[in-house]
């Protein structure tokens, strides 16, 4: 059996047309969507990932603004700031790249981010009512694998799903969102770390595996169950002489040898990737529903 390919790319694109007319809709009643995105230093990976969410923005019509400090910035200055979007009507999302220079506490500031404007969804409010099932919004790439699973008719309901990672803004949340007594959820899950005693014995139970781990290629083919739904999160750089960086990104899967086992898998780069930036942007359109209701 070779594996049906989940793309991420597709089921964005799909996503992302949806909000078009959502954000066409909010127009027709004098309402633009606002993203703030706060920055601070410039951390290469972190100078990307706003500017591609920047440019997510622009082609949705959603109106977005990042605000640059230097990398000794105080913690108060960004506190400020924060404080000040909170009141600004013109974001109804405010998102602050991580991770943040190690002399501002990255707690404090996502703690003062008011939770309707919390499109990350990393403010305790925002886990606390994602754990009861009634999140103002939920964490972009977890919310992504879900709307993977869905989508591609994969749907976890009913089905034991293994997720390997317990970190706060993957594998707890995706737990938190299929456990729920919902649609599109109603899964049995089980979590895995480090601590785990035995991980393939437990990952080849599962109807849906899910590696968000950070390391290259640690779910092996001999892990996976003959026509699991596999979910890669992971993106790790290894050494590629063919390459003119001199590197290539894989996941935290052996691809080549699951496919060949597995019912359907994901792809990296192209599968969980593209679904993180667009949960963003339908976080902000919902912020700027909510708001407006
Ligand atoms: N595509 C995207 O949009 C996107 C978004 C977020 C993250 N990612 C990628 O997803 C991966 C995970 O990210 P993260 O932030 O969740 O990572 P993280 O904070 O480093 O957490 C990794 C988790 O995996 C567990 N783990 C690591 N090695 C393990 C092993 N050999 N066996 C069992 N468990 C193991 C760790 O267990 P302990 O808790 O016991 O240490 C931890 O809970 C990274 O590659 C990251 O780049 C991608």
């Amino acid at each position: 059996m070779t594996a049906q390919i989940i793309s991420g790319t597709e089921i964005a694109a799909e996503i992302r047309e949806e909000l078009k007319a959502k954000v066409e809709e909010l127009k027709k009643r004098g309402i633009t969507p606002g993203l703030a995105m706060v920055r601070v230093g410039e951390d290469p990976a972190s100078v990307s990932y706003v500017s591609g969410k920047s440019k997510a923005s622009e082609e949705l019509g959603i109106y977005s603004e990042t605000i640059v400090f230097p990398e000794d910035a105080k913690e108060e200055e960004v506190l400020a700031k924060v404080e000040e979007l909170n009141k600004d009507p013109k974001f109804h999302g405010i998102l602050v790249q991580l991770p943040l220079p190690k002399q501002i506490d990255t707690d404090k500031i996502l703690n003062t981010i008011d939770p309707r404007k919390d499109v990350d969804g990393f403010h305790p409010v925002n886990v606390g009512r994602l754990l009861i099932g009634e999140p103002y919004f939920m964490p972009c790439t977890p919310h992504g694998i879900q709307q993977l699973l869905v989508r591609s008719g994969n749907s976890p309901e009913g089905k034991h799903v293994v997720i390997c990672g317990r970190s706060n803004i993957v594998g707890k949340p995706l737990m938190a969102i299929l456990v729920q007594k919902k649609k599109g959820a109603n899964a049995t899950v089980t979590v895995c770390h480090t601590g785990t005693k035995n991980l393939a014995a437990i990952t080849r139970q599962a109807d849906i595996l899910v590696a968000a781990m950070g390391s290259a290629k640690a779910i092996t083919a001999d892990m996976v169950k003959e026509g699991a739904v596999v979910i890669d999160v992971g993106v790790n750089r290894i050494p590629d002489a063919t390459k003119k960086s001199g590197f290539r990104l894989v996941g935290d899967t052996d691809f080549d040898a699951i496919k060949e086992k597995a019912k359907a898998i994901t792809p990296v780069p192209g599968g969980v990737g593209p679904m993180t930036v667009t949960m963003l942007m339908v976080n902000t359109v919902r912020a700027a529903e909510m708001q407006s209701a």
